[in-house]
């Protein structure tokens, strides 16, 4: 796969990487973050919803169970397994495809009402097209006025205030150092991260290439979206200069 950081996918899918998600699914994991969602959204029942990048399901299985018909689209295979079973364990009906977000199905034009895209790396792509790509495809598969709701987990305009870190992460038998750096000329940022496994110092990397606000308002225009909306996360707070991420809501423009 043709992003920056070509080892990324693979840690997602490892079991020993778990730190990097959000608690393990639970239909109601974060319920003030899925209330949010739900009201940024403000869809009406049986609205068709394509959860991009989906994952483990944390939030395709939630939007099911609330009557939407959902489907969830990832690229990793071990991923979509998770995401299935638990989906089983929940008792809910969710459409699984695997697939790329560069490329989504071509039966899929202006089919769905709404996309999600949330704990985004957007921006994974080295090749600035594809990242564009991404908004392109978004718009092709939405209904004229469908409404896309993208959060990214960064922003560079909090990782420039916030400077070069060095931070860690611990949870329940991990600690893992980060190395958090922007290149203020490339707009990419990267993290290091290092951990002790059985005595061995062990270190892998992961890099984005990062955007400003008005930089992701402009590709949106490009794929035909006016912005709606801008806040700091998923919780709809308002965007300011510190935001470590940033959410967008979008709505694809009617042509004529
Ligand atoms: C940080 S996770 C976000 C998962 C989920 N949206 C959530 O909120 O928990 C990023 C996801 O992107 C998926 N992914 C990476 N490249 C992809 C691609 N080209 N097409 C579709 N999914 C991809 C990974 O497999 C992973 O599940």
């Amino acid at each position: 796969m043709n992003s920056i950081s070509p080892s990324w996918e693979a840690m997602y899918a490892d079991e020993k990487f778990s730190w990097f998600w959000p608690p393990a699914y639970e239909p109601e994991s974060d319920p003030a973050e899925l209330a949010s969602i739900l009201s940024l959204l403000d869809a009406q029942p049986g609205a068709r919803i394509l959860d991009l990048a989906c994952g483990r399901g944390w939030l395709t299985i939630p939007l099911a169970l609330r009557g939407f018909q959902v489907t969830g689209l990832d690229l990793s295979a071990a991923l979509l397994n998770r995401a299935k079973q638990a989906a089983g364990q929940a008792g809910t009906t969710i459409e699984w495809v695997r697939g790329d977000m560069r490329h989504l199905p071509g039966t899929w034009r202006d089919y769905f009402d709404f996309v999600t895209f949330t704990l985004s790396e957007f921006g994974c792509f080295s090749d600035q097209s594809e990242n564009q790509q991404v908004l392109n495809e978004v718009a092709r598969v939405l209904k004229g006025d469908g409404r896309f709701l993208l959060d990214i987990v960064v922003n560079r305009d909090g990782l420039v205030n916030q400077g070069n870190t060095i931070n860690y992460l611990e949870g329940n038998g991990f600690f893992v150092v980060q190395e958090w750096s922007l290149d203020l000329l490339t707009g990419i940022h990267k993290r290091i991260f290092r951990w002790y496994d059985q005595g061995q110092l062990q270190e892998t990397q992961w890099q984005i290439q990062t955007y400003t606000p008005p930089e992701v308002k402009q590709m949106f225009e490009q794929a035909g979206f006016q912005v709606l909306g801008a806040y700091s996360s998923l919780s709809g707070k308002a965007l300011s200069r510190d935001s470590e991420g940033m959410t967008f809501l979008a709505q694809k423009m009617r042509i004529g």
